[in-house]
């Protein structure tokens, strides 16, 4: 069953009932100021950080799931009915409801008794506030005459501190009123230099900003006194719960449509000017006041919204395809680039599943993402491979995350996990084939963001590099450290006690437990170390970067290989891991991907027996799974892996992440059958006409898809934000569709389905647009090219000899 349908030429999806499986997304923001916002309009705010600059506040795991957000309630003032227009909170039944989640923007709405409304939400480009655009009309045949009451909680900005400590924050919370504007300055008396405002376009008849003088006692936001009585009393918060809603009243003619602009922004004014009179407390508002002005005028709210979409469509149209198939269609073209902007914006810190305390930006992921967002927004891409770098340990290691706000490294989700490193290289190399700044790599960056310790980033590589090779363990396999790609897979920690993190618990020295995916991995990154290398005629380094790789290709032979498949690891004890031998856990998915992606066991056949295990014992028709057999108990050796139930998470889910590198080692076997169907599987458009089993949102990858050892096979959790973003997108554009950027041009290599003809795609590069058109002749993969009419040798575009010109590519296979 569908909950909803895909608006492809408008580039939304519609939900056309509110009561989704699980509240269904979108994130709204750019750059600085962020929001999540679900179907119903809840969710939150942050600027930056979500964990340190929270502007609202929402409780994590409520009852029902999405209680809190953006909520505007209607009163009809003859009948003293009223209701909210995005269903939540009240909670009445609307017709035509409809949520348009759409790129950057989301517009919620419905009908209820002859009154219409919709608000749209969205952040400007450059601005740090949210825009709430509500339009009414009144659908009746008399005159209505209603209440408008909007509403936020303020979060006291420390969204962690914020849940806990309140015999402190019950205390400290304080606002401002002037000009129908409410200032939430908590804290702004002191320390802060930063403070929030909530804005309405319209008159006002009052208003409130101490929560329990909105909601009245022992009553919550789905009944809140001052929308039930139609007054609110101007209460001014000092201490308690500072929330914000104005009072709007409206008479509306029959046919009559009003639009009233709500603004809720951030501001920070420098230290040495907090004050106006610099004497007072009171908030200077000098310079938000011009941009409160701005967008409450209907007229630059459109403007707004138009640069907004043009932004979209600028970033989209980096590359755009048409295949034979719907389903990748609409997810290359719209809804997976728009999922990796969002990992690349929050990496993993704030989704529905995510508290935004949690976690920061983490290091191998924010590296990972960059393969999925990297050809949309070259020049931040850059600036975060550089503050990624800088968070790097003079030793070639890496802390596991930094925080947004103040970019330093810092252990809190644990450390030491020796495949950390190496991720740098790979992101940093999808950015050189992409843009060919070679600069980058002479910029000085410096470690653990010391003053005076800096180096070229290409130092910071080859660090990466040694890393790893300074760590080997005795069958010449890297040490994995806390964990490698796998964080639940603890081979060092032994932990017995109850509750603890097995991110962030003591690890044992671990000089025996390896790890045959960091082998596959250092494989990979090592491949492109040495052509980046050569590309800069270090030719010395480069060949002793090739020689170190072929020596691990040569110990995952002997020593990483099972039989039918490769080995997942080595314990503490030196025992096999993801081995026939074992009892459970015998063959595990991460080094059959990666193995063969990385072009180990090409030669000798044990590619394709590897990837034949994998369609054997793992693909199912959800997904390829994790691992099988799943664990069916805790083992105090393997760690958290074995700490989730059979078919959850790690142990044995459907871990979308992982699925992609399977894809691009088929396509690297030249499979495209297996590959795309692979694809396909967990496409979440694919899988739209199962919403009740599948749950999460239709239009993005979750992280997980329940394995068939849990009863709930087929279920995803966890949407959003997820290396299966980058990684998918990364597998269908650069591997099956194969338009993929290297060192020197545009590759042209396509491992399609044998069914399709062909397809045709756009695809911006260095400059170019590329005009691309590919023809099957015959069931192979052979290429031919024609570039601009001249037959070209080999299945790569040379570099465009201009800036911003056209370049026609007809390719043919057999
Ligand atoms: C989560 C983490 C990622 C890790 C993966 C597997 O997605 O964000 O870093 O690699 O889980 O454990
Ligand atoms: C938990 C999750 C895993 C995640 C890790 C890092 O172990 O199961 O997926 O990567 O936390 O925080």
């Amino acid at each position: 069953m569908q909950y909803g349908y895909f608006d492809d030429d408008k580039r939304e999806y519609v939900i056309t009932r509110p009561d989704t499986p699980l509240p269904w997304i979108n994130y709204l923001g750019c750059q600085a100021f962020f929001g999540l916002i679900s179907n119903t309009a809840g969710g939150y705010s942050f600027y930056r950080d979500a964990r340190l600059r929270r502007l609202t506040r929402y409780r994590y795991n409520n009852v029902p799931f999405d209680v809190g957000g953006r909520y505007i309630y209607l009163r009809d003032d003859h009948t003293g009915t009223y209701w909210s227009p995005s269903w939540q909170p009240v909670c009445r039944d609307l017709n035509d409801y409809q949520c348009r989640h759409g790129m950057g923007y989301t517009i919620i709405g419905g009908e209820y008794r002859g009154i219409e409304a919709r608000t749209r939400f969205f952040v400007p480009l450059h601005e740090d506030l949210e825009v709430w655009q509500l339009t009414l009309t009144n659908r009746r045949a008399a005159p209505a005459v209603l209440s408008i009451f909007s509403s936020v909680e303020f979060c006291l900005w420390d969204a962690q501190d914020d849940a806990a400590n309140f015999q402190r924050n019950f205390s400290i919370g304080e606002v401002e009123v002037e000009d129908r504007v409410i200032y939430h300055k908590t804290e702004y008396r002191e320390r802060r230099n930063h403070f929030a405002y909530f804005a309405c376009s319209a008159p006002v008849a009052g208003f409130e900003t101490q929560r329990e003088a909105f909601l009245g006692p022992y009553r919550g936001w789905d009944r809140p006194l001052a929308v039930e009585r139609g007054i609110a009393s101007n209460s001014i918060a000092h201490g308690w719960s500072p929330v914000g809603s104005h009072h709007v009243r409206v008479q509306l003619e029959p046919g009559e449509t009003r639009q009233i602009i709500f603004l809720l922004g951030y501001s920070e004014n420098p230290p040495q000017q907090k004050f106006d009179p610099p004497s007072s407390q009171t908030i200077f508002k000098g310079s938000v006041r011009p941009v409160i002005a701005k967008y409450l005028d209907a007229g630059n709210v459109e403007r707004a919204c138009r640069a907004l979409a043009s932004h979209w469509c600028d970033l989209l149209s980096t590359c755009q395809v048409d295949t034979p198939d719907a389903h990748t269609n609409r997810m290359v073209n719209i809804w997976n680039p728009c999922q990796c902007m969002a990992t690349f914006n929050v990496s993993r810190s704030a989704s529905f599943y995510e508290s935004g305390i949690g976690r920061g930006l983490g290091f191998r992921d924010s590296s990972q993402d960059l393969l999925g967002f990297v050809q949309m927004v070259p020049a931040r891409a850059r600036e975060r491979i550089l503050d990624l770098a800088a968070t790097q340990l003079p030793t070639g290691g890496a802390y596991h995350q930094y925080q947004p706000l103040t970019k330093r490294g810092n252990n809190d989700i644990g450390g030491n996990f020796n495949d950390d490193p190496l991720w740098l290289i790979i992101g940093t190399s999808a950015y050189l084939k992409e843009t060919g700044d070679w600069s980058i790599l002479d910029e000085p960056v410096p470690y653990d963001n010391q003053p005076g310790s800096e180096q070229p980033l290409y130092e910071h590589l080859q660090r990466s590099f040694r890393y790893t090779l300074e760590r080997l363990g005795r069958h010449g396999l890297p040490l994995i450290g806390r964990a490698d790609w796998n964080d639940c897979l603890n081979l060092n920690c032994f932990s017995d006690t109850p509750g603890e993190s097995f991110q962030t618990t003591t690890n044992k020295e671990g000089k025996v437990a390896e790890s045959v995916f960091i082998a596959a991995l250092f494989v990979l990154a090592g491949g492109e170390l040495a052509s980046i290398a050569a590309h800069r005629h270090l030719d010395q380094e480069s060949a002793t970067c090739l020689a170190e790789i072929e020596r691990m290709e040569q110990a995952i032979r002997d020593h990483g290989w099972d039989g039918k498949w490769f080995l997942r690891a080595y314990d503490d004890a030196g025992r096999k891991v993801g081995s026939a031998e074992c009892d459970e856990g015998k063959i595990f998915i991460e080094p059959q991907g990666f193995a063969v992606m990385a072009g180990v066991g090409m030669e000798d056949g044990t590619a394709r027996t590897a990837l034949d295990s994998v369609n054997e014992l793992l693909a199912t028709d959800h997904g390829i799974l994790l691992l099988q057999p799943a664990f069916s108990r805790y083992y105090l050796h393997l760690g958290e892996i074995s700490s989730y139930p059979p078919g959850y998470k790690e142990n044995a889910a459907i871990f979308c992440h992982n699925n992609p590198w399977v894809m691009i080692a088929e396509a690297r076997l030249g499979r495209g059958d297996r590959a795309h169907d692979y694809y396909l599987r967990i496409n979440p458009s694919a899988r739209q006409s199962i919403s009740d089993l599948h749950r999460c949102e239709p239009y993005v990858y979750s992280q997980m898809i329940a394995g068939r050892d849990a009863p709930s096979f087929g279920e995803a959790k966890n949407s959003w934000l997820t290396g299966t973003a980058a990684w998918n997108y990364y597998a269908v554009t650069q591997w099956i569709l194969g338009i993929r950027p290297s060192y020197d041009g545009l590759e042209i290599a396509p491992v399609i389905p044998a069914s399709w003809s062909g397809f045709r795609a756009t695809r911006k590069f260095r400059g170019a647009t590329y005009h691309v058109a590919v023809r099957r002749t015959g069931p192979g993969n052979h290429v031919s090219l024609v570039v601009d009419g001249v037959p070209v040798a080999g299945n790569t575009v040379p570099l465009p000899s201009r800036q911003g010109g056209e370049v026609i590519v007809e390719a043919t296979i057999e």
